[in-house]
């Protein structure tokens, strides 16, 4: 959460109630507020189309709440009322029905007259690998780094099976929500998302790729894009911080399984 969003909304609640303002201006203040809330609030965004459901719950919920008793309900319709009738609010009623319909009509404008984007396109290119990553406090050498699990597929599979369900678990816990349930990289954020996830199910990202290199992309996340990489601001989170080294040799042993790709052999190095 961001306290200073929201210190300021309690602050001019607790005056309000100071105040004692009616009814009215207590259902506008929950309104901005909560959506206020919602939108600047949470350090990781929330996506439009949650804003919009949750605003329209609380709609309905103040509508419920007000009209559930009379004397509320008179509270705010009351002013309405005299807004729209008493003489001396003739004014500000013409300025209210002149405003509102131009700035919805000026809102629309600037959305029909937005510059035209480039389109979604679905991002092959890779960056460069760096020498060498620092990651878990040790120095990994990406040139000669291997998956370390990888030899059991050969030499003990009983154990090589395990650590792909582990790798299963890590990816369904932490990764499905971008890159998707089918490793298609339409995962329920991925709409939200510029880049998108990457599509591991496409035979040209991770065949392409060595093992060494996704560990460095999932230790790393997007803060680990050299500056070639640019200049995109990625939502690949860092993994180091929350999975550890086998964790990440696991899951991608999983990428390789679910999508049944090998990775890129290592080009030998004489
Ligand atoms: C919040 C969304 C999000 C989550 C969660 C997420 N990723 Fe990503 N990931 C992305 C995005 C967006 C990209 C593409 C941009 C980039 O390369 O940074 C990406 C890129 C990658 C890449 C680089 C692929 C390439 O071809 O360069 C790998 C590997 C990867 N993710 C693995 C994972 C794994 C494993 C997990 C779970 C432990 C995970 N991701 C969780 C958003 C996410």
């Amino acid at each position: 959460m961001h306290l200073y969003v929201l210190l300021p909304i309690l602050a001019v609640m607790l005056l309000l109630q100071w105040r004692k303002v009616g009814m009215l201006v207590w259902l506008f203040v929950y309104w901005i507020g909560i959506f206020v809330i919602l939108k600047y609030g949470f350090t990781t965004p929330v996506p439009q189309s949650v804003i919009s459901l949750y605003m329209g719950i609380i709609t309905f919920a103040l509508i419920i709440y007000i009209s559930w008793d009379k004397k509320r309900f008179r509270a705010v319709v009351d002013p309405l009322v005299a807004f729209m009738t008493r003489r001396r609010y003739t004014v500000p009623l013409v300025l209210v029905v002149v405003l509102i319909p131009s700035l919805v009509a000026t809102s629309v404008y600037l959305s029909r007259t937005a510059p035209v984007q480039a389109p979604f396109f679905a991002r092959t290119v890779h960056p460069a690998t760096p020498a060498s990553i620092s990651a878990f406090s040790t120095d990994y050498d990406l040139a000669t780094l291997d998956n370390p699990l990888r030899p059991l597929e050969s030499d003990d599979p009983q154990a090589f099976a395990r650590h792909v369900a582990n790798g299963r678990a890590v990816y369904y816990e932490n990764c499905h929500y971008c890159h998707g349930d089918d490793m298609t990289g339409n995962g329920q954020f991925a709409h939200g998302l510029n880049p998108i996830p990457t599509n591991f199910a496409d035979s040209g990202t991770i065949a392409m790729l060595q093992e060494s290199y996704l560990f460095w992309r999932i230790a790393k996340g997007a803060p680990g894009l050299p500056e070639e990489g640019g200049p995109w601001e990625s939502a690949m989170p860092v993994w180091e911080n929350f999975l550890t080294e086998e964790e990440i040799w696991e899951v991608v042993l999983f990428l390789y399984d679910f999508t049944d790709q090998r990775p890129r052999a290592r080009e030998e190095v004489h």
